[in-house]
């Protein structure tokens, strides 16, 4: 049998540190060894055949012949990752990239409506208006928040409502109920990239979405050291997704998947830290002099604080705002942080800054830029798991290297 617990009852720190591994585990190792094989074996040909016949049975796990369709390390994984979000199963993938492309390609077919969200990470936004158009999807792209619009834009071609919650870089929280309300209406299927929300502060199957993306190279992993995607859902929509992986073969090292599953354990106690900095951090921003503008879901001032408190337990760890000045003072300001590293990516136990229209957006038109909302004041600031003190003396430090 796959997975040898039923997880359910526990809580969520409990989950993260012992959901989905075996108990015990071979050579009654504490942790999950790093099953490091390209292929299996078979002792003769008649267990080849028995394997074979049977290998589509559920009681089975999806590894075992070959490394392209899976790895026991990686699948206690997923299987963690599964009781983490509350889904009934889960599939790895390379990056988080990998996850979302993987999906759409694999559930979308030409002729099909899918219905995506402006605000959402820049390459999933292009790859659905590039490449999903391209194979005759027909796409729309809609403002966070906007319901009315979501449904309007409901065709008899339509099968999928994709977002993120919150949102990159502008944290827009959606609320998810009435995402899944519409969706249950229309018989469509929901999908959310919940790689900033984090299953501590946000379950969006808790609140009626079907499937559940994550870039797991940031919070989940935890530790800016490997990318991995995750898809988490019914099997009737991971089933297909990891059949997929067989042949795309977008797959995780076992090395990585134990990088990951050590990350995990933690998983809470980080988030717990990053949520109390970020909100410290944004705070402090909004009645700084030299800040025009913050974006936070825990603030009031944020467009939708009032969802985000209903449906999250912290806010998260990422804080945008936009310096009041120039694009040039904004880079001095960048320049003069100590603690955070100049770097994409986020969810890791070190802070990272970043200039979104000097990195994601670099290469977009300034159409794009001005639509989306992306000045070159703008900045994500993505705390790790420093002293929050420490933290808030580094921006205000570096602030007030603006005066001069
Ligand atoms: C919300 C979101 N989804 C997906 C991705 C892509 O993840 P990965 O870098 O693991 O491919 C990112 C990367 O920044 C992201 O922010």
């Amino acid at each position: 049998m796959d997975g040898k617990k039923d997880h359910r009852d526990w809580g969520l720190s409990t989950q993260a540190v012992h959901a989905g591994e075996e108990s015990p585990n071979p050579y009654s190792s504490i942790t999950t060894p790093i099953v490091q094989t390209s292929a299996y074996t078979f002792p003769d040909t008649s267990h080849l055949e028995t394997f074979m016949a049977r290998r589509r049975e559920e009681s089975l796990p999806p590894y075992q012949e070959y490394g392209r369709y899976g790895n026991p390390t990686a699948r206690a994984l997923e299987r963690k990752l599964a009781a983490l979000e509350g889904g009934e199963d889960a599939v790895l993938l390379a990056s988080g990239m990998a996850a979302v492309t993987m999906t759409l390609l694999t559930l979308l077919r030409p002729g099909d409506h899918l219905i995506v969200t402006q605000d959402a990470y820049r390459k999933t936004r292009a790859f659905c208006t590039t490449f999903l158009r391209r194979w005759q999807v027909d796409v729309s792209v809609l403002p966070a928040g906007d319901y009315e619009g979501m449904e309007a834009a409901i065709t008899p071609r339509t099968r999928f409502i994709y977002s993120e919650t919150p949102t990159n870089p502008f944290l827009r929280v959606l609320d998810l109920e009435r995402v899944a309300e519409i969706a249950r209406r229309h018989g469509l299927t929901t999908i959310i990239d919940s790689t900033f929300a984090t299953p501590y502060n946000l379950r969006p199957r808790d609140f009626g979405i079907d499937v559940v993306i994550h870039s797991v190279t940031k919070y989940l992993a935890g530790h800016n050291d490997v990318l991995a995607g995750v898809v988490i859902g019914p099997r009737e929509v991971v089933d297909p997704i990891r059949e997929a992986r067989g042949t795309f073969g977008s797959i995780v090292d076992p090395g990585a998947a134990y990088l990951i599953l050590r990350g995990l354990k933690t998983l809470t106690l980080r988030v717990r830290q990053q949520n109390h900095t970020a909100l410290a951090l944004a705070r402090f921003l909004e009645q700084h002099p030299r800040i025009r503008r913050v974006w936070y879901p825990g603030l009031p001032s944020h467009p939708d604080h009032m969802v985000a408190t209903r449906l999250m337990r912290g806010f998260g760890g990422v804080v945008s705002f936009e310096i009041e000045g120039t694009g040039a003072e904004t880079r001095r300001f960048v320049d003069a942080l100590r603690i955070p590293r100049l770097a994409p990516s986020l969810g890791g136990v070190e802070s990272l800054v970043t200039i979104p229209s000097l990195m994601s957006y670099y290469d977009a038109p300034a159409e794009e830029r001005e639509r989306i909302g992306i000045s070159d004041r703008l900045v994500r600031f993505a705390v790790g798991v420093e002293d929050t003190e420490d933290i808030l003396a580094d921006v205000d430090r570096a602030l007030a290297c603006l005066k001069s």
